[in-house]
């Protein structure tokens, strides 16, 4: 018997050896990798990364900074930069790829990219955002759709209502949810999901061009105008079906009210989905997803990627290896499944997912060929960070301050965008 037992050890020592051995590359490495995902639902992806490099015989090294939405993180890579000591990789993404392009201090990831073809892998407007001077210097992780409603499907029978697809259905269905005694609107009071709600409204308010135009191109006049004000007083309307404690509240807190069904519906991207599932929620069946509403067929995005750092030779391996494990179809896949979000490669199949990833592929396809796609502003996609703080403080305090009229603050959104973008046209 313990011979027996010796034999299985020592098989099992030689089996684990030669099954590290044969995954050891030319040249292990330390991947050192910024992230602000921490909710279960986040970990849970980042675990799949983990597991990836690892399986290529790496270290991974977790430099993971739990903030939402990544303000503190951005802070916390600013200092280790400045200190002369960056992470291997940090999830820096949209116009921020650009700012730190800028300094000189990410590495090109160019040659990975152009071995594994990814300029035939990625729609141009996600390479776009990758690139650098035409070089890659970030490897995309995913996409998520922000404009999404959820609604708790067992609150919207109760209330004896119908999934919104205009504005006035849904401060109907929110009346409904209200008299039934629950909380119309499952609300975050953040920063970045204030702007995230309030780019929503817009897009449903004002529609695709308007949004392009006051978000993308910053025009005076639009950000200024009527549309502008239609939106405004219609963000400022959903006030009144949340509740006390909304104001600073964590979004994974909101999805869990929506969750227990303590709340009806929820304005936010599809990261919630991945905390819903994790609740033992079955999307669209348990809580429901539409496109939030008047935005139809219309896709504000947020691509979570990875930006690399310069790095010394024996890591440069590892962290080419990283960008390729990215981007393989089967890390895509199984990133994407935990994450809520749908793959940035059009050519993983869809089968495992569900169905409001799905949909969310279909608009996110049809979106790119009749120019439904828009960067979202509230993560980072539109604007540099800077521009998106001024905007949130005039929407902050036109929500907290009932005297302020919507044409009061669509004047100062101009005067607060014009103070930070003085060589743009919104002079
Ligand atoms: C977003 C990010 C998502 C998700 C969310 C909540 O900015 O792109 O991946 O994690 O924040 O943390």
């Amino acid at each position: 018997m313990k011979r027996h037992l010796y034999r299985t050890i020592a098989g099992l020592a030689i089996a684990c050896c030669v099954t590290a051995y044969s995954h050891a590359p030319a040249q292990a490495g330390e991947v050192e990798v910024l992230h602000f995902w921490a909710s279960s639902s986040e970990a849970g992806a980042v675990a799949r990364l983990k597991a990836t490099l690892r399986a290529q015989g790496h270290t991974w090294k977790d430099f993971a900074v739990a903030d939402g939405g990544g303000g503190l993180a951005v802070v916390l890579l600013g200092s280790r930069v400045k200190s002369g000591n960056p992470p291997t990789a940090a999830q820096i993404k949209g116009v921020a790829i650009q700012e730190w392009a800028r300094t000189g201090k990410l590495s090109s990831i160019d040659g990975v990219a152009r071995a594994e073809k990814w300029d035939d892998i990625l729609p141009p407007i996600v390479s776009d955002i990758m690139k650098y001077n035409g070089q890659y210097v970030a490897v995309p992780l995913n996409v998520h759709r922000v404009n999404w409603l959820w609604v708790n499907a067992a609150v919207l029978r109760k209330a004896n209502a119908k999934v919104p697809t205009t504005w006035s259905e849904f401060f109907e269905v929110a009346e409904a949810m209200r008299r039934i005694g629950v909380i119309p609107v499952a609300y975050s009071g953040r920063s970045w999901l204030d702007m995230g709600t309030f780019e929503s409204v817009a897009l449903g308010v004002g529609g695709p061009d308007f949004y392009r135009k006051a978000f993308l191109e910053l025009d005076p006049a639009v950000l200024g105008g009527p549309e502008m004000e239609k939106t405004l007083e219609t963000y400022k309307r959903i006030k009144q079906y949340t509740d006390g404690g909304a104001s600073g509240r964590d979004w994974i807190v909101a999805t869990d009210m929506l969750n227990r069904g303590a709340a009806g519906m929820m304005i936010m991207g599809d990261w919630a989905k991945a905390e819903m599932v994790g609740a033992g929620k079955r999307p669209d069946v348990d809580v429901l997803c539409v496109p939030t509403p008047g935005s139809g067929g219309a896709y504000s995005f947020d691509i979570d990627s990875f930006v690399m750092f310069h790095v010394n030779e024996q890591n440069r391996q590892a962290q080419s290896d990283l960008a390729r494990a990215v981007m393989s179809k089967d890390f895509q896949q199984a990133f994407n499944l935990t994450k809520g979000s749908i793959p940035v490669r059009l050519d993983v199949k869809m089968d495992q997912f569900d169905e409001c990833a799905r949909r969310s592929r279909q608009d996110f396809r049809n979106g790119a060929k009749r120019g439904l796609l828009l960067p979202s502003l509230a993560h980072g996609m539109a604007q540099p960070a800077h521009t998106v703080a001024a905007m949130w403080e005039v929407i902050l305090q036109f929500w907290n301050q009932d005297r302020m009229t919507a044409r009061e603050a669509a004047n100062r959104l101009v005067k607060a965008v014009k103070a930070e973008t003085p060589t743009s046209h919104a002079r």
